[in-house]
């Protein structure tokens, strides 16, 4: 299969708008096909909505963002995309025409796949020019920033497709689940409507409103799912012999039963209390703000969990680890950064980083500085590897100038000027700039010592590692030294800004 670099669209909805803004993010073009015109103005709106999340999901350096076009004519899609994502309207025999369609104007090698929530891919390939190629691949809102994607096959899908399908959606920082066999409704939605039934013969028998289920999980369930699932809790839940006691415990309720298995009929009174009820939770904020919201805890929970290295926290991991890497591997001179300080990182200030005044904590500049320099180690070869050798550098000096403000969402940018290198040190001069107007807001004059922990003391750099970090250094050597560099604590702050 193909290399990725054009994202096909077919429906640019709620699911074709999220998945543009991912695929962007992560440097994937995208062309977006569309019936309806004005919804190119709809996908651009919906990118530029999900930028403020996605841009703290992480401070891994990204490639350059993707492009995105929009045509109405599905055979221009279909002829440029690497890979096609399908989101139109749940409707079999719709999709079954229009994938149908796609697949006479794509090569026979792009992957073609299906946002359907709950069709099956055989009923969905039925008429398709090599149906091999195509699968279901469910993604979950906002896509933006939920990892998930339930990958299904039909009878005639091979599975080079479910693996070629699964190597992208990785790349584009997912986790793909593999349905092993097609059911209706795959495997999540299956279990989100079982607790929705549920929830609307609540509702209906007047048992519990609307928000007084929603607490029914939030304070509770919904905490432990968001790393482990219902089953492996269960099993903590019974006690030493785990799942055994567990069933022996509760498995007759199971006869009882708890739960009803049809859903009521959605009578007009239903649905007024179901909209009543989710108005008087929303308690006058819009959708807009609500998704706001939801967007900002997704990030945060996200970022918990990366560091328990458990469930989307563990893909968040693995997705920076891949964009260390591949920075790590672009050459260290490309031209717009020869002979120039390295621009090390592209970040934006988060909310969680401002204090009373509405500008970004001091502790924070320290904290980008260090993240920037992580990324100039990382390219001279230290990265997870190495630093599971015992071996690493430590900061022993570090003066940050304060020079100007950002404040929250403003976007970031960190340069460094490599000064010296030795066996076992290196000097280096950062600069932060505010990126609205490229102001220097902030220096750091560090030096760094390379450490050999298992023997508690400095120690020379790995010959290869100190290589690099020589050649950056050789690429700086022309560049004026930075001014201020060298200034005592409290000497004069004038020529700081250059
Ligand atoms: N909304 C969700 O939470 C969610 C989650 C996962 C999967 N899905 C699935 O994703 C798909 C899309 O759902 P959505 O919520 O984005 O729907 P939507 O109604 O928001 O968007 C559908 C888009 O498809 C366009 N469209 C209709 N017919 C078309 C055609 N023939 N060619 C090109 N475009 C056409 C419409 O103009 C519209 O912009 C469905 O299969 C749905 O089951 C939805």
């Amino acid at each position: 299969m193909r290399k990725v670099k054009t994202l096909g669209l077919l429906g640019t909805g709620v699911i074709g708008g999220g998945w543009a803004a991912r695929a962007l993010h992560f440097g994937i073009d995208v062309i977006a096909a569309d019936v309806k015109p004005e919804m190119e103005e709809w996908i651009r709106g919906a990118v530029a909505n999900a930028e403020p999340a996605l841009a703290r999901l992480t401070s891994a350096p990204l490639p350059p963002k993707g492009r995105l076009s929009f045509t109405t004519d599905l055979r221009v899609m279909a002829r440029q995309a690497d890979f096609v994502q399908e989101n139109i309207p749940e409707q079999l025999a719709l999709k079954q025409r229009m994938l149908a369609e796609v697949s006479r104007h794509a090569a026979a090698d792009v992957i073609i796949a299906s946002s359907t929530s709950g069709l099956t891919p055989t009923d969905l390939q039925r008429d398709m020019t090599a149906p091999e190629r195509f699968c279901v691949a469910h993604p979950f809102n906002p896509v933006y920033l939920l990892p998930l994607v339930e990958l299904v096959g039909g009878e005639k899908t091979v599975q080079a497709t479910i693996d070629a399908a699964a190597k992208f959606f990785t790349y584009i920082g997912m986790h793909p689940l593999h349905v092993r066999r097609e059911v209706p409704g795959h495997l999540t939605d299956r279990l989100q409507e079982a607790l929705w039934r549920e929830i609307l013969h609540l509702v209906n028998d007047g048992v519990a409103t609307t928000g007084e289920l929603d607490e029914s999980i939030i304070y509770g369930p919904g905490l432990r799912w968001a790393a482990m699932g219902t089953n492996l809790i269960y099993h903590l839940a019974g006690g030493e012999s785990g799942m055994r006691h567990m069933l022996a415990q509760f498995g007759p309720c199971l006869k009882w039963p708890w739960t009803k298995l049809e859903a009521p009929e959605l009578t007009d009174a239903l649905i007024d209390r179901m909209v009543e009820g989710t108005q008087a939770q929303a308690a006058g904020r819009s959708i807009r703000e609500l998704e706001r919201l939801r967007d900002d805890y997704l990030v945060a929970i996200q970022q918990v969990l990366r560091q328990y290295n458990i469930g989307a926290g563990a893909t968040l991991r693995s997705l920076e680890e891949r964009l260390h890497h591949d920075a790590a591997g672009a050459p260290v001179s490309r031209p717009p950064d020869s002979g120039r300080p390295l621009r090390l990182m592209d970040t934006a200030v988060r909310a969680e980083w401002v204090d009373y005044n509405r500008h970004m904590s001091d502790f924070r500049y320290a904290q980008v500085f260090g993240d920037a320099i992580d990324a100039i180690f990382r390219r001279a070869g230290v990265d997870e590897a190495y630093r599971a050798t015992g071996r690493m550098y430590y900061t022993v000096e570090n003066h940050i100038k304060h020079l100007g403000e950002a404040k929250a969402g403003e976007a970031l940018y960190v340069t460094a000027q490599v000064l010296s290198v030795d066996d076992k040190r290196v000097h280096v001069f950062q600069r932060m700039h505010r990126g609205r107007d490229d102001k220097l807001i902030a220096t750091a004059e560090q030096m760094y010592l390379h450490v050999d922990t298992a023997a508690a003391r400095a120690a020379p750099a790995d010959m290869k590692v100190r290589a690099k970090l020589t050649a950056i250094c050789s690429e700086h050597a022309a560049l004026p030294a930075p001014p201020g560099s060298g200034r005592p604590v409290g000497g004069s702050r004038q020529g700081l800004h250059a």
